[in-house]
């Protein structure tokens, strides 16, 4: 018999097929499972359709005069800034939106110019993209502290409420907290409540959604951030080259950018080495917008508004457990584990996104590259690794550091490669990984797929 909640069930799935024959038919056509949605979304059929469309028709020139084609974009930029806030329920007399090239340029925008100093820290979480782990140099130039939040063993962030309020004893000044919305090693969804706890505690916040919006909802009313960086390829595919630094205005303007572009000026003098900054959004975006691609982005949030994120939330999570779970439950035939999966063993404020490695039968991590040759021989799209996320893969595979130290130096001196770096590690203890194979749902994701990267791992056996 059909309950409530099995009817609903069938008919989001019957919905989000749908949507995958008329907007992703290119997956089945060509034979392709695509699970690397955290890499990149999929671009729908129809936004590069109506993108055409509009590019056809329209005559669009480089936004810095006042000529028709150039008021053109002007007012296409504006449309897309005023969608984005509206996107993220932010008020514009609050925020503003300026884009960038996608979301590391957003946060070197803002580790380029925060006012860190001796007294105004910056405090990351282990879990973070490169992209924000690089602003430590920033940090480190200006003779500031770098202080990590650490991580439970299930990749959670720990304590870290209590944490920040120790910390802050330490300092007079205010520094800059930097986390993830979501992790793009393990899908966790780290709490947002720490942005306004944060912030109570005299904190900048950044918060890097990058992983976290394509697919789960995000309110500025809500989740007060004063930064908030993400790429719109990840989020609906297309275009690439274009992410967001959405600024609470009054953050912004304690900003001090190190360096001006064309663009970013009212005035420059040579004669009298002077410029003038332009108020805004405008005094941070480099060079020439994209103002061809613009347009695609009002459109994709569209889309992404008409599917309807909570929708998106529960269909990506709903596979990204299945696939946890028949992972987890894969044995050898004297029934050893065949998979690790990396992250806590419940599904509560985690995204569609599972990180695992292949055991052997003697309990070693088979090496994630021989596990995505074999998905590659299959057309199967996973992504091998450490994903760009040290923190949270030093802490997934438990680094002993000595030994990682030895390992790191020794690999350097040879010539760096992260296969010999993980053969190094698995010489000394080959029960540990490093790197591992990540699978990330989105909109076109089915039951199909899953069943295909289960069919693989079980096939390793
Ligand atoms: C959480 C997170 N932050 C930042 C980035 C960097 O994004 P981009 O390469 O678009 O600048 C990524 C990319 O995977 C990410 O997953």
């Amino acid at each position: 018999m059909l309950t409530a909640d099995s009817g609903a069930f069938v008919a989001s799935s019957t919905r989000f097929e749908q949507l995958r024959a008329r907007e992703f038919s290119r997956l089945d056509a060509g034979g392709h499972t695509y699970l690397d949605y955290t890499g990149s979304a999929l671009y729908p059929d129809r936004l590069v359709a109506d993108h055409a469309t509009m590019l056809r028709s329209a005559v669009l020139g480089n936004p810095h005069s006042e000529s028709p084609a150039s008021l053109a974009s002007t007012a296409l930029i504006g449309e897309a800034r005023a969608r984005v806030l509206r996107f993220f329920e932010a008020e514009p007399d609050e925020y503003v939106a300026c884009f960038t090239a996608n979301t590391s340029g957003a946060i070197q925008l803002v580790g380029s110019a925060f006012a860190f100093g001796t007294d105004a820290p910056l405090i990351l979480s282990v879990d973070n993209h490169n992209s924000v782990n690089g602003m430590r140099e920033h940090a480190a130039r200006a003779g500031a502290p770098v202080h990590y939040l650490p991580l439970d063993a299930d990749l959670r962030l720990h304590d870290v409420a209590s944490r920040l309020e120790v910390l802050r004893q330490t300092h007079v000044g205010a520094g800059l907290v930097a986390f993830p919305a979501q992790s793009n090693f393990s899908g966790v969804q780290h709490p947002l409540a720490l942005v306004r706890k944060a912030r109570s505690l005299g904190y900048t916040v950044l918060l890097d959604a990058a992983a976290f919006v394509p697919t789960s909802p995000l309110s500025l009313r809500e989740v007060p951030a004063d930064f908030v960086v993400c790429s719109f390829y990840k989020m609906f595919g297309y275009p690439t080259g274009i992410g967001v630094l959405v600024a609470r205005r009054e953050a912004l303007h304690r900003l001090r950018r190190p360096s001006f572009a064309g663009g970013t000026v009212e005035y420059v003098s040579v004669q009298h080495g002077t410029h003038l900054l332009r108020d805004g959004a405008e005094g941070f975006e480099d060079g020439t917008a994209n103002f061809l691609a613009i347009g695609a982005v009002v459109q994709g949030l569209d889309f992404l508004d008409e599917v309807g994120l909570p929708s998106i939330k529960r269909h990506t999570s709903r596979l990204a457990r299945r696939l946890a779970d028949e992972l987890r439950a894969l044995t050898h035939r004297d029934g050893a584990p065949l998979v690790r999966v990396y992250g806590p063993d419940d599904h509560y404020d985690r995204g569609g996104t599972i990180a695992f490695n292949v055991l052997d039968g003697r309990g070693r991590v088979v090496p994630y590259d021989m596990v995505e040759r074999r998905a590659r021989t299959e057309r199967i799209s996973v992504r091998g690794g450490c994903f760009c996320n040290p923190g949270a893969s030093e802490t997934a595979f438990q680094f002993v550091p000595d030994r990682a130290a030895l390992c790191l130096d020794e690999t350097r001196r040879a010539g760096w490669s992260l296969l010999d770096f993980a053969a190094r590690m698995r010489e000394r203890d080959a029960s540990h990984g490093v790197g591992a194979v990540r699978a990330s749902f989105g909109v076109p994701s089915n039951e199909t797929e899953v069943e295909r990267l289960v069919a693989l791992v079980r096939g390793m056996r």
